[in-house]
């Protein structure tokens, strides 16, 4: 299978927060961002595998600025990491006030993504092949993170009883 580099797959998107996506303090709501999050990696791992993809996890997310009615959410996603069947994406999100042009990062995902066959198994994807010195920088942080997610279930799993597996 031919490798892919992570520019062949980014994908960037832009929306505006409408009333009825946020709370009554006039602030999105996290869902509604998170659904965005997981729509863009969704695209993203779609490029890169050319299969249908579906989310099995997604890393502890912090909400670092409130996105108010009005503003844009602009979504960056690039494939991070690939194993075997399934792709770390990264998505980084920035709100812009879009009568100032003022900017400030909003959150930043990670997403565990699996392609999959007609009989929704897991398939095999084609491999990374990071280029620049920004994608080598997240390869080698997305490997760290797909090792550590690795040995918390082992440990998690070998502590369940077999009854609740
Ligand atoms: C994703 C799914 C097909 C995986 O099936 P499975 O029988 O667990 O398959 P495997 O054990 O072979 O795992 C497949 C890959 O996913 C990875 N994986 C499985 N569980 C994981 C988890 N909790 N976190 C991160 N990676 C995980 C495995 O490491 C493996 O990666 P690799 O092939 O690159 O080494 C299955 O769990 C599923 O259908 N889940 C529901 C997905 C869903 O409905 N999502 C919401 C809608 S998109």
């Amino acid at each position: 299978m031919n490798k892919k580099t992570p520019r062949e797959s980014q994908v960037e998107s832009r929306h505006l927060v409408m009333p009825h996506q946020a709370n009554p303090a006039g602030i999105a709501f996290g869902g509604e961002i998170l659904s965005l999050i997981d729509m863009v990696a969704g695209m993203v791992a779609q490029r890169h595998c050319g299969h249908e993809v579906v989310t099995v996890g997604i890393d502890q997310i912090s909400f670092l600025a409130p996105i108010y009615i009005g503003e844009h959410v602009v979504l960056k996603a690039s494939v991070n990491h690939v194993g075997y069947t399934s792709m770390e994406v990264g998505v980084l999100v920035t709100k812009e006030n879009p009568h100032t042009g003022e900017t400030a990062r909003a959150t930043t995902a990670y997403l565990t993504l699996v392609g999959i066959d007609a009989n929704k198994r897991p398939t095999p994807i084609p491999p990374l092949q990071p280029e620049t010195s920004d994608e080598l920088r997240r390869h080698e942080n997305a490997r760290l993170r797909v090792e550590a997610r690795r040995m918390l279930l082992q440990k998690i799993r070998a502590r369940t009883p077999e009854t609740r597996k």
